[in-house]
Formats: structure tokens, sequence, C-alpha cells
């Protein structure tokens, strides 16, 4: 309805000249989307503000403006309601036309973003030699999803892994290793994820209660940041083994990710701490080189350091992120990406972090005017019963196990109601059902959840075929795939004639179908995919309840291309969705 709403705004602003004099100074009418189905489809609450200025009661201003309106064209009458509403229905012809105009169009009435902007969103981001657990899956589908709607609007997308392949860690991981399995560093054996990660956990308690340990890994780290081969030589080995592992989910999810982990940036961190110096933000504490951060404090009330440089030269994780942020908002002639905006898509855990490393960005001077940076956070993943989601011996749940379980449940769940309704399929068509439900379920169920909030994770639910999720939508849209099949093509190929919205059904379906440009609108502004998915599920549910109610293939000749065209709509809307 944007195009729709556009003109009446256009409209609107036309009358409103005649009503206010430029001496009353610049006023705001805005058109906003009817808030319920009665209202019609936009109202303008303008006249409302416009009271205090004109010194005139808010409906006689509401009525000046509809008298000098001229948009019968396009709506009903408009009607001044409640304290000085003006509500507006656009006439079902014009509903029609618009549906005939974005029936087969690519991009489904969407407009192209102006101006179009580098945008780099930094999402997934796992450690290696760790497992990548449920937050990881969190960020890559929600990262995955705001890339998609973003590149959709005509954005230039980066979609950075930030992988957490660098740092002390790898000391440890090395040292450990030359004893128990030097043979696995020089790439002679083996080891997968699983066996790095019982190596890490091994290394971690000795480093934690052994001296001599704690010296090696040191001098193992130091060897490692030197550049010394052999180092460089495991690390890399190390590095392959868990880029396999990750590899495999994103495979797996549909999921594009360019990698550029925490190791991309090593060069340039004592750059950053010289450039902080310079920008006279550095402060020396205890031996340890930090920004004192401005608004944010401890619980003393004193400001809070945010730590760039440890006492012993070490860098920190924040470090990393601010060399990250120079490099991702420097020119390309710089060696930068020239992004526009930096998107971070981790847990609402890491708010304080971002905020931190965002203001030092900020003050040291990198980030241009008319860039941002901007923390996208979600909430924790939890069981059934609200605590952290675990596995029944009470280990963290392995991503892929999770994927395969989802699946599993929906092949059973397949293979049962095939039985009972005694039928054959062909060879390779439960595995495939099975796999595009199972996984779709867990994205769904992912981005159905206001992303701000924590979410329980159930299988019952997301692969439920009743409500807000995944096999609803997918039914919903084989449906309308299942009257093609009876119907040809939903009447793509007959010869286009005017259509007719009539029955309330298909008017309600019409509106819905052409609020698809403003919801994608909304998400790019907010960046929460909950109000798409939501958006989604109304749609499928007016489609049924319209595909319930009235006939389709066998409607009268007067409503039939409608109804197909309608359907064939709905199924372009929900695949493009
Ligand atoms: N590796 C981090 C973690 O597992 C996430 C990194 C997010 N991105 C960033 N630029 N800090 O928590």
């Amino acid at each position: 309805m944007l195009k729709l709403r556009n003109a009446l705004q256009h409209r609107l602003t036309e009358a409103l000249a005649r009503v206010v004099a430029p001496s009353d100074g610049p006023v705001d009418f805005p058109l906003t989307p009817a808030t319920r189905p009665e209202f019609g489809d936009f109202q303008a609450n303008g006249a409302m503000g416009l009271a205090k200025v004109l010194g005139r009661p808010p409906r006689r201003i509401a009525q000046a403006v509809v008298d000098h309106l001229q948009v019968e064209d396009l709506c009903h009458p408009p009607q001044v309601a409640g304290p000085g509403f003006i509500n507006f229905t656009v006439r079902p012809e014009v509903l029609a036309a618009e549906v005939q105009a974005r029936l087969d169009q690519p991009r489904l009435g969407v407009p192209m973003a102006q101006p179009r902007q580098r945008v780099a969103v930094d999402f997934s981001s796992p450690n290696i030699a760790k497992e990548m657990h449920v937050g990881h899956l969190r960020s890559t589908i929600i990262g995955d999803c705001i890339a998609r709607l973003l590149s959709f609007r005509g954005h230039q997308v980066l979609r950075l892994n930030h992988l957490g392949d660098w740092g002390t860690q790898f000391g440890m991981l090395i040292a450990h290793l030359k004893h128990v399995a030097p043979r696995s560093l020089s790439g002679e054996e083996h080891v997968d994820l699983g066996d790095l990660v019982a190596f890490y956990r091994q290394a971690k308690g000795r480093f934690d209660e052994d001296e001599g340990f704690r010296e090696q890994s040191r001098g193992e780290v130091v060897e490692l940041q030197a550049g010394e081969p052999e180092s460089l030589r495991a690390w890399g080995l190390l590095c392959r083994q868990s880029r396999q592992a990750f590899q495999a989910v994103y495979d797996r999810l549909d999921v594009q990710l360019v990698e550029r982990g925490e190791s991309f940036y090593n060069q340039a961190l004592p750059g950053v701490v010289e450039d902080l110096e310079q920008a006279g933000l550095l402060v020396v504490d205890d031996g340890a080189r930090c920004v004192f951060l401005e608004g944010m404090t401890g619980k003393d009330g004193q400001p809070l350091p945010l730590i760039v440089q440890k006492r012993d030269g070490g860098y920190n994780y924040a470090t990393t992120d601010l060399a990250a942020i120079r490099q991702r908002l420097a020119s390309p002639d710089g060696g930068g990406e020239g992004a526009h905006r930096v998107v971070y898509v981790t847990d609402a855990g890491q708010s304080n972090h971002f905020a931190a490393v965002f203001q030092v960005a900020q003050r040291a001077g990198w980030v241009p005017t008319g860039c941002h940076l901007q923390h996208v956070p979600f909430g924790l993943v939890q069981g059934t019963d609200g605590k952290k989601l675990k596995t029944r011996s009470g280990a963290t749940v392995r991503l892929r196990d999770l994927l395969d379980e989802a699946v599993e449940r929906a092949r059973l769940d397949l293979v049962e109601r095939m039985a009972q309704e005694q039928r054959q399929a062909e060879e390779g068509f439960v595995e495939q059902v099975a796999e595009t439900v199972g996984i779709a379920a867990v994205k769904y169920a992912d981005l159905s959840q206001n992303r701000t909030t924590n979410y329980q994770f159930s299988f019952d639910r997301m692969l439920s075929l009743q409500g807000n999720t995944a096999p609803y939508l997918l039914y919903a849209y084989v449906r309308i795939q299942g009257i093609a099949r009876q119907g040809g093509s939903l009447g793509a190929e007959e010869k286009p004639v005017a259509l007719w919205l009539q029955a309330p059904q298909e008017l309600s379906l019409a509106r819905q179908l052409l609020n698809f440009d403003e919801v994608i609108l909304e998400v790019e502004q907010d960046l929460l995919p909950n109000r798409l998915c939501a958006y989604l599920f109304g749609l499928s549910q007016t489609f049924n309840r319209f595909y319930d109610q009235l006939p389709v293939l066998k409607a009268p000749d007067r409503s039939r291309p409608t109804r197909l065209a309608l359907c064939r709509l709905s199924a372009q809307t929900m695949g493009l969705g």
C-alpha cells in the first residue's frame, strides 16, 4: 500500500495548504495505516496537534481538511471520527488494480532503497575449538534473515563471520596437543571438532592448575603472535577442523558467510592503540592501557575503563572489535570496507561491550557522519523448563544434534500421517519433506519470537501444524500449489481481465497482500524479523479463511479470475516472504 499511501499523503498536503497558512509554521500531518479494519485503510491524526497551533477545535480542522481533499478517484469520502481523526477507505476497484499491478512482479511492490548503502552484518561468529552453541544458532538465523532482507532492499550487504580464531586459548591448545597428540598438529592425524573440544577442556584444566603448563602456553602464544611458521601451521590446522564443522551447519541452513575472523585484525591492533593515544583518549591504569567511558560507571560510581591493552602487552576482544570497526568504516581506498552501517547480531549479554566499543570508536573519530553502528541483541535460548537449554545429561546441546532431532521428528510425523492416509510416496520424498519442514521449523521458531526476549526452545511447539509455526505456513503455501495443480497455473495463462473484488473475504485478502511492502520497510527499520513472521502468519490465516469460505475453481465466471489471481499473489507473497 506504499504507493497508495504516498499518493494520498500528497493529496493531504495539498488540502492542508488551503487550511493552514505558511505563517502558522511547518505542520506535520502524517498518514498512517489504520489501527483497526473498521477505520478503513489509513488514518491521519494531525488535526489534534494542529488544534493548539491554530486555536481551533480539532474536529473543525479535520473537517476543513476533508472539505478540501480531492481523493474521490482513490477513496470513498473520508470520514472525520472521534476527537478529530480522518479515516480513509480505499475503493475496491483501486485495490483490484493494485493487486493486478503487483501480480507476477518479482519485487511485489517493494521499492529499491534510496540511497543504497553498504551494510556489514556481523553474525554467527562462533569460536574455534569450541562447539557452536544455540546462541550462535540464533545469531546465524536472525543475522541471515536481516542480511537477506537488506540485500532484497538493494543494499550491498557484507555477511561477516567474526570467528573467534585468535587469542591466548591457542597457546594453551597447542601446548597441550604437543604433549598428547603431536601428530594432529602436523596434519598426520585427523582430529574432528569433537576431539578438539575435548582437548580444549583438558588444556583449560591443566592451565588452571599447572604453573609450568601456563608458562609453556604463554610461550606458544608469543611464538604464534610472532608468526613462527610451525605455530602458524598448527593454528591453521585447528581452524580448519572447526571450520569444517561450522560449514556443515551453514550448508544445512543455507546460510552464506564470509570468514573474517579475529585473526584478520591482528596486525592492526598496535595501530588501534596508537590512534587512541593520538586522539588523547588513552590512560595507563595500573599498567593496562585503557579508555575511560563516558556515562558508563561501575558499582562504585566511577567511570568504567575499556581495557585495550593488558599489562602483559596482550590485546582484548574489545581491541579486536575496535580494529574491526575502524576497518569496516574506513574508505575502500584506505583498505577499508566503506560500510555506511554495521549491524552486530549477538546475545543481549554483549550489549555493554558494544555500547563501550561504539562509544570509543565515535570519540576516536572513526565513525564518519551518516554512518552508524548498531547492536541487534537477542535473548537467551531456554529449555521448556525456562532454564538454559541443556541435554538430559546436562551437557550443552550440539547444534548438529538439534537439527537432526528436528528433522527426525518431522520425518516420524510425516510417516505416521502418510500411513494413516494410506499414501505412497516416491523415493526420497519423505527425506526431502522432513529436511525442509524440520529445518524451517527451527529457523521460523527463532524468527517468529521478538528477538529481544528469551525464547523457549520446544520441538513440539515449533513442529506443530497449528499456530504461528513453519509447518502451518508451509501448509498454506502447498495448499495453494495444490489448487494450481488442479486449476492450471492459477489463471496466469488466461487472458487478463479486470479483477473484481466484492466478497469481504476477497477484500480482506487483497488488503493484506498489498501490505507486504509496508511490512518489509518496517522490518528494515527496526530489524525485528518477528514482524515479518506475524505478517506471513496473518496472511496465511486470511488466505485459509478465504479458501475455506469461497469456491475458487468452481467460482462463478465473474469471480473466478479474481480468486485465481488472489491465490497466485498469495503464493508469490508467501514464497518471497
Ligand atoms: N565470537 C563471539 C562469541 O562467541 C561473537 C562475536 C560477535 N562479533 C563481534 N564483532 N564481536 O560470543
